[in-house]
């Protein structure tokens, strides 16, 4: 294995030209922030990291655009958008290390997508190498261009597997100074689920609403030593935050949260450090399920009005492998009906529950890899949420664009 770093898009297109000459296969790798295993490499492979992939164009004010190189990370990103007066509305807990590139790759959603959109709807142009070494896309942010198919739609998603992501044109919005945030419990997901319906309804200025489980929030809070607002025995316990450049939030958040149905209690932050108390539980649920030693997680979406069924569906698996319910993780999106799951202890590894819960999705017509990507940890399963016929089509995609196969070889889709 040999690690090569572009600085600029002829070196990343001379380092791919070299490379399918030889026939020597390639990944690119980010911050090595994805969930999906992809950016593991294989041995004889070449490690393209984009680390010095990271310049970063002026913000145009007019059309509300960036151009950022794919190894600037989500955090540099806002930092430098923030300076002008505007954010890029996509938020991870990796947001100091995963980067534009690899967020593109993978399709990245996180907690406002539902709201501001995917990373496909936030990338206004794409600059790329294909393994030939030429270059392709587009960094002018045309906000109509339809001559032919979209390459930056195909692209981003595409995990590596059609072409190198070398740049990006991004969309942001004015900066959100305002914020209202809370942590509300109900007894259900389903009342979770009317929870956030009425909210969407009722505060123009939502942005995020998602939740977790209360063993999850336990495990969480006691990971990082931060007390959440509310007491964390049974129940669901959704994060809400309303978001807007200017003006007081917090009306509009407590007169919707009076009015909601089957809400069991609610805690409204008062402050900043009580607003950052809620994210940093919050934020911390991966990095305190990987402290207990199994990185492995289920990153599965379902329509929202089936959220209860595949509750039902994941306590159903863990009975019938004779599991503990306490053993499992749940946490997710709310609005986007994207659900994680990490079991935990006696279920960490338990590949028939897995599979059973997988199967479960499939028949709920959900997807088996929501917002994290398929790698290498969901490839043997993709047909789990694509027909035949589609994985046909993937697969005669990619070998038209890498005819020889050097790019992300074994990840994302069947060649
Ligand atoms: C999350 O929402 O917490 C992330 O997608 C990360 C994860 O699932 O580990
Ligand atoms: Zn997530």
């Amino acid at each position: 294995m040999s690690t090569r770093r572009p600085a600029s898009t002829e070196e990343l297109s001379a380092i791919l030209a070299e490379a399918s000459t030889s026939a020597t296969p390639v990944i690119m790798v980010g911050g090595g922030t994805g969930l999906a295993g992809a950016t593991e490499p294989d041995a004889g492979e070449i490690v393209i990291s984009t680390d010095h992939l990271t310049q970063l164009g002026a913000v145009d004010p007019v059309t509300a655009q960036v151009t950022a190189g794919a190894g600037v990370t989500l955090a540099s990103l806002n930092r430098h958008a923030r300076e002008a007066g505007f954010e890029f509305p996509l938020d991870l807990g990796a947001r100091d290390s995963a980067t534009v590139g690899g967020m593109a790759g993978t399709n990245a959603g996180g907690a406002l997508a539902w709201r501001f959109g995917s990373m496909r709807q936030l990338v206004a142009g794409v600059e790329a190498v294909l393994a030939d070494g030429s270059v392709i896309g587009s960094l002018t942010g045309l906000s109509k261009d339809n001559a032919g198919y979209s390459l930056t739609g195909l692209l981003v998603g595409s995990e590596g597997t059609l072409a190198a992501i070398s740049a990006l044109r991004l969309s942001l919005v004015p900066r959100m100074d305002s914020r209202a945030t809370a942590l509300v419990k109900t007894a259900t997901i389903a009342d979770a689920v009317a929870l956030m319906a009425h909210l969407r309804s009722n505060c123009p200025d939502l942005i995020a609403c998602d939740f977790v489980h209360s063993r999850a929030l336990r495990l969480s809070a006691d990971r990082i030593a931060v007390r959440p607002p509310l007491p964390s025995e049974d129940g669901w316990f959704a994060v809400v935050e309303l978001g807007a450049p200017s003006g007081d939030l917090l009306p509009q958040l407590t007169s919707a949260l009076e009015s909601a149905n089957r809400v069991v209690a609610t805690a409204i932050a008062a402050d900043a450090d009580q607003r950052a108390a809620i994210w940093k539980v919050r934020d911390a649920l991966t990095e305190a399920c990987d402290a207990t030693g199994n990185e492995h997680k289920l990153d599965i979406a379902v329509p929202v009005n089936r959220l209860a069924e595949l509750e039902t569906a994941i306590r159903a698996a863990i009975e019938s492998t004779g599991g503990s319910q306490d053993d499992a993780m749940i946490w997710g999106h709310l609005a986007d009906g994207n659900v994680h799951l990490a079991p935990l202890f006696g279920l960490a590894g338990d590949d028939q529950l897995e599979l059973k819960i997988l199967e479960a999705v499939s028949e709920l017509e959900g997807s088996i890899a929501a917002e994290h990507g398929v790698g290498r940890d969901r490839l043997e399963l993709i047909g789990l949420s694509r027909s035949d016929a589609e994985l046909k089509a993937m697969a005669a995609i990619r070998k038209a664009l890498d005819p020889k196969g050097i790019l992300a070889s074994g990840r994302a889709v069947p060649r």
